[in-house]
C-alpha cells in the first residue's frame, strides 16, 4: 500500500522553533529590497532549501517544490540578524512530502529568537526523468 499517511501538525506555541534546524545563515546587504530591509523572496528561498534537504532526506531521492501555502510573513528581517530555519514534515502522501517550515531571527544584542516567518512547503519525490515517484516508506509495505 502506498497511500497518504498523515503526520499530526505541530503544536506551533511561537516560543520555541519547531522542528529541526535545517539552515543557519546571516542576512547580509546584498539581500536587502528597495526599503533596506531584508526581502522576502530571499527568506522564502532559504525556507525552500532547508525544507527541500529534509524532503530529499524522506523520499530518499531528489525533490521539487511544487506548492507553498499557508505562508505567514510576521515580523520584518534586517541586515546582521542570525536567521535560522526550522523543518517539521507534516504529511507524506504517495510522492509528495509536505514539511512545516520556521524562521527565526536573533537579533544583535538580543537575547531570545523570535519567529518572523512560517509556511507550508510540498515538495515532490522525481525520477531521473522529473517525473513524480513514489515515496518508498520504511513503515509502510510498497506495492509495484
Ligand atoms: C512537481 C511536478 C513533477 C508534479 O508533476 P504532476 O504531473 O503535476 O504530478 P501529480 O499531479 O501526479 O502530483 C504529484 C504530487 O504533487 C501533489 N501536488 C500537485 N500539485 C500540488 C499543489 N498545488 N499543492 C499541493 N500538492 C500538490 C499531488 O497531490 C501529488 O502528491 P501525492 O502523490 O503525495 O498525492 C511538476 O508539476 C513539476 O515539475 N513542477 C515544477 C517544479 C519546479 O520546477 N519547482 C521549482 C519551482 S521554482
Amino acid at each position: 500500500m502506498t497511500d497518504i499517511q498523515a503526520v499530526p501538525a505541530p503544536l506551533n506555541a511561537e516560543t520555541e522553533p519547531c522542528g529541526d534546524l535545517c539552515i543557519r545563515t546571516l542576512a547580509m546587504p546584498a539581500d536587502t529590497n528597495a526599503n533596506g530591509d531584508i526581502f522576502g523572496g530571499w527568506l522564502l528561498s532559504q525556507m525552500d532549501i532547508g525544507g527541500g534537504v529534509l524532503a530529499s532526506k524522506i523520499a530518499k531521492s531528489r525533490t521539487v517544490t511544487v506548492a507553498i501555502e499557508a505562508m505567514n510573513f510576521r515580523k520584518a528581517v534586517y541586515v546582521g540578524d542570525l536567521v535560522s530555519v526550522h523543518a517539521n514534515p507534516v504529511r507524506i502522501g504517495r510522492t509528495s512530502v509536505t514539511v512545516h517550515l520556521e524562521a527565526w531571527v536573533l537579533r544583535r544584542k538580543e537575547k531570545l529568537s523570535i519567529l518572523v516567518t512560517d509556511g507550508n512547503f510540498t515538495y515532490v519525490s522525481i525520477d531521473e526523468q522529473g517525473h513524480p515517484q513514489v515515496i518508498q516508506r520504511d513503515d509502510v509495505p510498497v506495492s509495484a
